[in-house]
């Protein structure tokens, strides 16, 4: 898949943008320096409070027809994470997949379905356990090493937008981040 380089803005929109999107950049900066458990918290609720920006509702009509659309929104010039926002149209899935890098996401307007998978043992194959609707605007922080395996997807007609941020930087196609797990046939 492709990304997008950059969110699409108009005038005074972009200013707002500016603004909390440096917030948590900022704040994901000081959660890196702080570390620890600190760290994970710092983001989960910079990712919460940030997910509540109008600006993100507007990246609706930025959609795919072909397939969910990422927007980079935040690069950090250090490479140490990226910040990206999803559009999801109707019946749009990621996806089953680990991650490489430790991520945080919440649910910025839509409505999105999360499947968490089990790896089994026998065969490495993944099988689900349980989908869940995400909260809107709650975050979700899960770090590379936990192994956790899901897949996002929009069930509904109205188009969903979520918010990431990734501790790493996004390759096209989620290269460097997305880790690609088989689930088991039929499920
Ligand atoms: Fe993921």
């Amino acid at each position: 898949m492709d990304i997008s380089p950059a969110l699409p803005s108009r005038s005074g929109a972009a200013s707002r943008q500016a603004a909390w999107l440096g917030r948590l950049a900022r704040t994901v900066e000081e959660a890196l320096r702080q570390g620890g458990v600190a760290r994970r918290a710092l983001i989960a609720e910079a990712v919460a409070e940030a997910s509540r920006a109008p600006e993100l509702r507007e990246l609706r009509r930025f959609g795919s027809q072909r397939c969910y659309a990422r927007h980079l929104l935040h690069a950090d010039p250090a490479e140490r994470f990226s910040i990206l926002a999803l559009v999801w149209r109707r019946g749009q899935f990621s996806p089953v997949h680990g991650h490489h890098a430790w991520c945080a996401f919440a649910l910025s307007c839509g409505r999105l379905l999360e499947t968490h998978y089990a790896i089994c043992e026998a065969d490495g194959l993944a099988v689900p356990q349980h989908t869940l609707p995400l909260a809107p605007f709650c975050a979700d922080f899960t770090e590379a090493a936990d192994g956790h395996v899901h897949r996002l997807g929009n069930p509904a007609r109205e188009v969903a937008v979520s918010l990431h941020v990734y501790g790493r930087v996004w390759g096209g196609g989620g290269r460097g981040v997305n880790r690609p797990v088989i689930a088991r046939a039929g499920d």
